[in-house]
């Protein structure tokens, strides 16, 4: 841009754009958008089809949407394509891509964590960063793999949000609850055998309850399935002694697997 501006402004813009969760550079060469045409302003929300399980709901409550659309999804692609048009969480428009799930679907474990990263963002999968190595390896010493057709040996791997959130802050109570139908959803059609929560933000999610250190190990109900908390693989690699438990909770997980 051929424009000189002071200081002040540019430290304005920069706090503007930080504050939108621009954490880096993408282009690699400048767009000069004044030179750009015009383009048509893109309606904020989609128009919703009087056929549609939307419709059915009549509601305006971002909650009850994502529960309608949710529930009239049969497969899990038709799940996905849900969650690519749910156009009403906010976390959607800083994201780079929909980070929907990877992994063997028939596996007979899920594991549920909290939230892309920036590694996350930028390959379209979840747990593919310094965390997500992690966990491949965790899982590798009881004989699992994401990468396994054996369902025996799969696992099936998502998060609680699809999208990343700026600056990989915690979600929010509403972003939460407007992906829980989602996530439970996915849990239906994936129909695993175990669930594994990953970290906080899963508990908080699927159990309405934080406090990892208290309940990692405990098996617990959730959706008709039993789950087991975790540590999240990146508390792991900032707290290398919890890897103790975590090593333990596998254990658990293992023998489960075994006598289920
Ligand atoms: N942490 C998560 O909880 N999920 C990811 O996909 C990556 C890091």
């Amino acid at each position: 841009m051929e424009q000189n501006i002071g200081y002040r402004q540019a430290q304005a813009l920069l706090a503007w754009q930080i504050e939108l969760g621009v954490d880096e550079a993408i282009g690699e060469t400048p767009v000069n958008r004044y030179d750009l045409a015009a383009a048509p302003p893109k309606p904020r929300r989609p128009a919703t089809p009087a056929s549609s399980p939307v419709a059915a709901a009549d509601t305006d409550d971002p909650v009850d949407i994502a529960r309608a659309v949710a529930a009239g999804a049969g497969s899990l692609e038709a799940l996905r394509e849900a969650l690519a048009a749910y156009d009403h969480c906010d976390l959607k428009r800083g994201a780079r891509t929909l980070v929907f799930a990877d992994g063997n679907p028939a596996a007979r474990i899920m594991v549920i964590g909290e939230a892309p990263g920036r590694d996350e963002d930028i390959q379209g999968k979840p747990f593919v960063g310094r965390a997500g190595q992690l966990l491949d390896r965790m899982l590798d010493c009881i004989g699992l793999a994401r990468t396994s057709i054996d369902r025996e040996q799969a696992v099936y791997i998502t998060n609680i949000l699809p999208w990343r959130p700026p600056q990989n802050r915690d979600p929010k109570p509403e972003e939460i609850a407007m992906m829980l139908p989602f996530v439970q959803r996915h849990v239906e059609l994936a129909a695993p055998d175990i669930l594994v929560l990953m970290g906080n933000i899963s508990c908080l999610a699927l159990l309405g309850r934080k406090g990892i250190t208290r309940l990692r190990g405990n098996w617990q109900d959730v959706l008709g399935r039993p789950a087991l908390p975790m540590f999240h693989p990146a508390y792991l690699l900032r707290n290398p002694h919890a890897k103790r438990e975590a090593w333990h909770d596998l254990l658990t997980l293992q023998a489960r697997l075994r006598d289920l």
